[in-house]
C-alpha cells in the first residue's frame, strides 16, 4: 500500500506530531493503513469523522474504531453471539486481519498461528492504546495460551527486525518518522522478554504475516477459517459476553458501543 506522508500526518493533528512517541506514531500509521484498506474494499467501513478536520474536537487517538464519531448504526447482535457473528456485525470488513490469516494459511503455517493472525488486531475495535496487551486479554479465555501470548507480544516485536525469519524493521516507519526513532523502554523490555522466550515464534510469525496484509483490492472472507476457529476457539455456549469469563465484559462492550453505562 502506498501511503501519502502528508495526508497521514494531517490526521495526527497540527502541532501534535512532535509530542508523540515513536511507538504512538507507528501505531497511528498502522491504524491509518488499516482504515484506508477497509475504505477501499468496503463502503460499510466506519466513517472516521474528525480525522483530518483540525477545527472540531477530536476523539483521543487511542479510542477504538467502534467508539469514534460516525454515522454507523450498529446492527443488533444475536442473543448468543459467536466469534463469527462479531466478525460479521462488528469487526467487518476486517481486511487486515483476514489478509494476514490468509497469508499464514497459504504458506502452511500452524493452525494456531492462522488463528492468532485472524485475531491479532480485532481489539482495535475496542481500544487502540497498547493493543497487543488488550487483545491478548480479550482472547485469553477462549484460545490456546500460545495464541494469546503471541497476540500480546506481536505489538512490541513489530519494532525489531529478525533476519532469521526475514522480518525487517518497516521501511515505512523510517520514511514516516525518521531513522532515529527509538521505542519506549517498556516496549524494548517486552521485546527482550519475548525474544528470549520459548514461544517467541508464536509472536514473531504474527508480525511477519502482518507485512503481507495491507494489500489493496484483495478481499478475503471468513469462510476459509471457520474450521480452524471450530478446532481452536472455545466458543462459549452462552455466547461471547455472557459466559462470565474474565473478558466477557469486553465482548459486551464491543457488542453494545451505544450503551451509556
Ligand atoms: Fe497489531
Ligand atoms: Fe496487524
Amino acid at each position: 500500500m502506498e501511503v501519502d506522508r502528508r495526508a497521514f500526518l494531517a490526521t495526527l493533528g497540527v502541532g501534535t506530531v512532535g509530542m508523540l512517541s515513536p511507538e504512538d506514531k507507528a501505531e497511528a500509521l498502522e491504524h491509518y493503513m488499516m482504515e484506508k484498506l477497509d475504505e477501499v474494499v468496503s463502503p460499510v467501513a466506519p466513517v472516521l469523522a474528525g480525522d483530518g478536520d483540525q477545527d472540531g474536537p477530536q476523539a483521543p487517538r487511542g479510542v477504538g474504531n467502534l467508539f469514534r464519531p460516525s454515522d454507523r448504526i450498529f446492527e443488533p447482535m444475536p442473543a448468543k453471539p459467536t466469534l463469527e457473528d462479531f466478525f460479521r456485525l462488528r469487526f467487518a470488513p476486517a481486511n487486515h486481519v483476514l489478509q494476514s490469516a490468509a497469508h499464514a494459511l497459504k504458506t502452511d503455517q500452524p493452525e494456531q498461528t492462522v488463528l492468532a493472525c485472524l485475531l491479532h488486531d480485532v481489539v482495535l475495535n475496542l481500544i487502540k492504546v497498547d493493543h497487543g496487551w488488550w487483545g491478548a486479554q480479550l482472547m485469553e479465555p477462549y484460545v490456546p495460551e500460545r495464541v494469546s501470548w503471541g497476540i500480546r507480544y506481536h505489538a512490541p516485536l513489530r519494532f525489531y527486525p529478525d533476519d532469521a525469519v526475514g522480518y525487517e524493521y518497516p521501511e515505512m516507519y523510517n520514511r514516516m518518522f525518521g531513522e532515529d526513532s527509538e521505542p519506549e523502554p517498556y516496549i524494548r523490555q517486552a521485546y527482550e522478554f519475548a525474544r528470549d522466550h520459548p514461544w517467541y515464534m508464536d509472536a514473531r510469525l504474527i508480525t511477519l504475516n502482518d507485512t503481507y496484509a495491507f494489500e489493496e483490492g484483495v478481499e478475503v472472507s471468513i469462510e476459509p477459517f471457520i474450521d480452524i476457529i471450530g478446532r481452536h476457539f472455545k466458543q462459549p455456549v452462552e455466547g461471547l459476553g455472557f459466559d462470565n469469563s474474565p473478558s466477557a465484559h469486553m465482548w459486551r462492550t464491543i457488542a453494545n458501543p451505544n450503551r451509556p453505562l
